[in-house]
């Protein structure tokens, strides 16, 4: 079975890719042959004035991949603007969609107007989806591991691999599964539904231990909850939502809940139990990210990416092959 999944290099990662994605791709390559995606023309279409958040990210994905336990033996990482076969791809894919289908992209909608783009949006913007079929398909990929927000992409893509078979009589375009992940999305740590890098409220896997106390004793609790012997609340409580994420001790979690909903359990000590949980948890992929170089980083990066050329070579192959695009010239 082929897995492909990718994720947009505009900043390092953090916990809320580790619960989501990462912690599934470690286990996930054990059983699939795997294609791990630096997405940086997708970043393009919204960094497009500023690559260098981009370029300067690419290797630190890396980082990230390996130090959580990506093995470049076991899964392929590469680099999407490396592999000019799937820009062309795009190129044939997108006679085979409509303007008005890509505007009813659901997430490519919110994210219009999240961004502000208002009345001059990119059109390579609104056309990632069609980026994102060519790249699932170049590597005939069986299953796609994403969050909820991308099931429009894996429609999108089935929608064209339909159309490309039918309409070129050919069946060299897979259709493909996603695999939904079931944990649900990590708020950040002020409690806004989304963490990331420019609202500045992750936690990194490379923050410093010092960092990750420090954002953690910052973490939203209840504001009603101002004596320890107060009654809190459990919902909505970012220490809560990070404990039921990442404590492993169930048991253990749900005594905690029952005592803070009661009152007598101190923000102090459900923070503290947070900061162990962290620490001990990200320790190891800290010293682990430590101990490699860019120039292994880079290797990594340079063989993952020539085996993607060619495996996108071929696939590109059969689709000019399917359209007749052979002049014998
Ligand atoms: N859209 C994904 C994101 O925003 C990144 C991505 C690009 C991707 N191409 C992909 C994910 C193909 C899965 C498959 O994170």
């Amino acid at each position: 079975m082929i897995a492909l999944t990718g994720d947009r290099p505009t900043g390092r990662l953090h916990l809320g890719h580790y619960i989501g994605s990462l912690k599934n791709r470690v286990v996930l390559q054990e059983t699939c042959d795997q294609y791990i995606m630096i997405a940086d023309l997708q970043a393009l279409t919204d960094h497009f004035e500023s690559p260098r958040t981009i370029t300067d990210s690419v290797l630190e994905l890396v980082a990230d991949y390996l130090a959580v336990g990506i093995d470049p033996m076991k899964s392929t990482i590469f680099v999407q603007s490396q592999i000019s076969a799937l820009s062309e791809m795009t190129m044939y894919f997108m006679n085979l969609v409509s303007i008005s289908r890509v505007e009813r992209n659901p997430t490519v909608k919110a994210e219009i107007a999240q961004k502000g783009f208002n009345d001059s949006i990119p059109v390579g913007f609104v056309c990632y989806p069609i980026s994102q079929a060519a790249d699932i398909t170049a590597f005939k990929a069986d299953i796609v591991p994403v969050g909820d927000d991308q099931l429009p992409m894996i429609e999108q893509t089935n929608e064209i691999v339909r159309k490309f078979n039918r309409i070129y009589s050919t069946n060299c375009l897979k259709e493909v599964k996603p695999r939904l992940s079931h944990v649900s999305r990590l708020v950040g740590i002020d409690g806004q539904a989304k963490a990331g890098k420019s609202l500045n409220n992750a936690i990194f896997l490379s923050d410093t231990s010092e960092a990750i106390k420090t954002k953690v004793f910052s973490m939203f609790t209840d504001p009603n909850h101002i004596r320890v012997s107060d009654p809190g609340k459990v919902e909505g409580n970012v220490v809560f939502s990070y404990l039921d994420a990442f404590f492993e001790d169930k048991d253990e979690l749900e005594d905690l809940k029952k005592q803070y909903r009661k009152g007598g359990l101190g923000d102090t000590t459900i923070k503290s139990k947070l900061n162990d949980t962290l620490q001990s948890l990200l320790q190891p992929i800290r010293e682990k990210r430590a101990q490699l170089s860019r120039d292994f980083l880079r290797e990594i990066c340079h063989e993952g990416t020539k085996k993607a050329q060619r495996v996108a070579s071929d696939t590109l192959e059969e689709i000019r092959d399917a359209i007749g695009l052979k002049y014998g010239i």
